[in-house]
């Protein structure tokens, strides 16, 4: 069977998927934006977790139980801040898409949902982002997971997702 891409405008921190991802810091300590949100909604255990985690680079991700949330797991993905474009950031943004992954396989997971990594408080722009988190989903798919939901905050963004997944077009062909 095929994995089932899908987005949905909704409050990541509702979803009842077997892990949701986090768009974190290096310092896994949480912070604003969907970091703040699944923080509130984890209640203080989830932190109390992070910190024995000892932070995480940019391009990597770590994972947590999911506490107070419906989900039973939290992975918490570091993107990179855009800083114009030229400083790696298209690679460690599917660099940590990749970890995410590569988590939910450890775990066996069969559902998962993403926020769109960096495109908040980071600033990366958000179809770049949404591409990036598309192809590196469809070109290392979990042998695991049968659905993957990319969460959006905002009609309009989940309309760029809903444009991109209908279209044929390899959408990043290059990572
Ligand atoms: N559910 C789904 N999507 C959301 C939610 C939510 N509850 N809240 C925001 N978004 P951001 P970043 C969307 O800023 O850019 C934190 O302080 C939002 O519209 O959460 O990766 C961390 O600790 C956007 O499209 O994360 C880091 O310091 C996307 O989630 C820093 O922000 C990501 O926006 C990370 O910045």
């Amino acid at each position: 069977m095929g994995l089932v891409l899908k987005t949905v405008r909704a409050d990541i921190t509702r979803l009842a998927v077997d892990a949701i991802v986090n768009a974190a810091n290096e310092s896994l300590l949480g912070g604003g934006g969907v970091d703040g949100a699944i923080h509130r909604a984890a209640g203080p255990e989830l932190l109390a977790e992070c910190r024995a985690l000892g932070g995480c680079p940019t391009g990597d991700a770590k994972v947590t139980r999911g506490y107070g949330l419906p989900a039973p797991y939290v992975i918490h993905a570091v993107g990179p801040r855009w800083r114009g474009g030229d400083r790696g950031e298209a690679e460690l943004l599917a660099s940590c898409y990749r970890r995410a992954l590569e988590i939910a396989e450890d775990l066996r997971l069969a559902t998962i949902a993403f926020p769109c990594i960096s495109t908040g408080i980071y600033g990366y722009p958000f179809e770049p982002a949404a591409r990036i988190a598309l192809s590196t989903v469809r070109a290392h798919p979990p042998a695991s997971l049968a659905e993957a939901t990319f969460c959006c905050f905002s009609e309009e963004d989940r309309a760029v997702y809903t444009r991109l997944l209908f279209s044929e077009e390899d959408v990043y062909p290059n990572l």
